[in-house]
């Protein structure tokens, strides 16, 4: 158990402060190191810092008496009643918050990949050892959404959350947005600003976002899903002429990850999205993070802020860390028994906006027409910018609300079209 203040034995050599171990001293380790060291009321105590390598990850603007090791065991078998893990990834981090859970610690941790695939698991093993799991720092960073759905809307019955989740997509896709410029552009700029890593696969095709949106349906939904059993769209074709023609509908492009319950199956899906321009999901600019819940009793809400960076991520660590300290998280909420586990599916029911790049040849509209005819499917409008050459000219259909799994067969359809010189890209339009 955490101990607080009013717990410890008077007199004891420990005092009454909560000592908390700090496992891996990067961007978000150092900023947490300096956030406790503001903290005046002396109720947390840094007692570790562990890094590889530590040497050299040394700062004369740490406390003294705090030890350095790059012994995780020293650190495990230390008297600290909080580990904070910083480290990222899934392997040793995995390891490292098992073995301190066993041993009785509490753990705090950012890391969204180990939440999203263990996080039932060791919220279980935490409990069974009478220890907490906080993880509020794993979802959107700096702003407070998971703590908000562990207290402020823990009474309501959510069905739906859906968000902005990517700060280097969104940063991307507004690029684009504002300034027109190509796709790969856009990314070369996040590259250069440090908003986009030199491998930027898990963010632009979806991989970080989903991760995240089941950690959200978790903590949310009490839905256990594995961030594989989401559909994740790529944002990679995106360009700026989809940004004129989603300007004619009033909307803009946003990646966009959404859960939502329907009865026994959870629909869930990462991807770009059409959205109102003037909606809250339009008006997300940069690299900030949104994220809307849909309740039974409590309606919507939105939560909006910076999703990454040391020092706001920081701030939910410690927040974590101090929720702990104060003995707030000693009647916890997870009880694995509540968590369902429904199937998982991303048969959402929307209007869609379909874009080709074609070769101009008569009969082109006539034979989507035909296609999408034949599978029921209703066009709604045909947007054909003027000023493009003949020999690669984009246009877009958009078609009445109809279920994903009702539209797929109408694309695979048009696939081997031998005017179509890129694939259909096909977004949902969220209004
Ligand atoms: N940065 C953000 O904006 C942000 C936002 C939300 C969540 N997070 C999450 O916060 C966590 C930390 O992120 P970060 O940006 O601070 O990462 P980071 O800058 O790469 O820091 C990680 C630190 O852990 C050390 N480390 C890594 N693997 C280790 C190992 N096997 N043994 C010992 N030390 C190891 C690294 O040492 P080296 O210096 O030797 O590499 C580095 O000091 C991650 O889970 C991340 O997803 C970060």
């Amino acid at each position: 158990m955490v101990k607080i203040a009013s717990e410890a034995q008077p007199g004891s050599d420990r005092g009454s402060a909560c000592r908390v171990a700090l496992v891996g001293f990067g961007t978000v380790g150092r900023a947490v190191a300096q956030i406790l060291g503001e903290q005046r009321d002396g109720s947390l105590r840094l007692t570790h810092i562990f890094n590889r390598n530590v040497q050299r990850k040394k700062q004369d603007w740490v406390p003294r008496e705090v030890i350095w090791t790059e012994d995780i065991d020293s650190v495990l078998n230390s008297d600290a009643d909080i580990l904070i893990e910083l480290i990222g990834g899934l392997h040793p981090a995995e390891q490292m918050v098992r073995r301190a859970l066993e041993s009785g610690k509490s753990v705090v941790t950012a890391n969204k990949q180990l939440i999203a695939r263990c996080g039932p698991d060791l919220l279980k093993l935490a409990a069974i050892h009478g220890a907490h799991l906080e993880f509020g720092a794993s979802v959107a960073g700096g702003v407070p959404v998971l703590p908000a759905l562990r207290t402020g809307l823990c009474a309501d019955r959510l069905h739906g959350i859906a968000g902005i989740l990517n700060g280097t997509c969104n940063y991307i896709l507004s690029r684009i947005e504002n300034a027109r410029v190509p796709f790969s552009e856009a990314l070369e700029e996040a590259q250069a600003k440090g908003y986009a890593e030199a491998d930027a696969s898990e963010d632009l095709d979806g991989g970080d976002a989903r991760a995240k949106l089941a950690i959200l349906a978790l903590a949310g939904l009490r839905a256990r899903v594995t961030p594989e059993s989401v559909r994740a769209r790529t944002i990679r074709p995106v360009d700026a002429v989809d940004f004129d023609y989603a300007a004619e509908l009033g909307c803009t492009i946003r990646q966009i990850s959404r859960a939502e319950l329907k009865g026994e199956t959870l629909l869930a899906e990462v991807g770009p999205c059409l959205v109102a321009v003037d909606s809250p999901f339009g008006r997300v600019q940069r690299n900030l993070n949104l994220v809307l819940t849909s309740g039974q009793h409590g309606g919507d809400m939105a939560f909006l802020g910076a999703g990454a960076g040391g020092d706001p991520t920081a701030v939910a660590v410690v927040s974590d860390v101090m929720f702990l300290a104060e003995g707030l998280g000693r009647k916890k909420r997870e009880s694995s028994g509540l968590v369902s586990t429904p199937d998982i599916s991303c048969d959402f029911e929307t209007a869609w906006c379909l874009r080709f790049f074609v070769r101009d040849q008569p009969g082109i509209v006539a034979r989507l027409a035909e296609i999408l005819a034949a599978h029921h499917l209703n066009i709604d409008s045909l947007l054909q910018k003027p000023g493009f050459e003949k020999s690669s000219l984009p246009f877009v259909i958009t078609l009445e609300p109809c279920k994903d799994s009702e539209l797929r067969p109408a694309l695979q359809a048009m696939s081997g079209l031998d005017f179509a010189l890129r694939p259909c890209l096909c977004l949902p339009i969220l209004l």
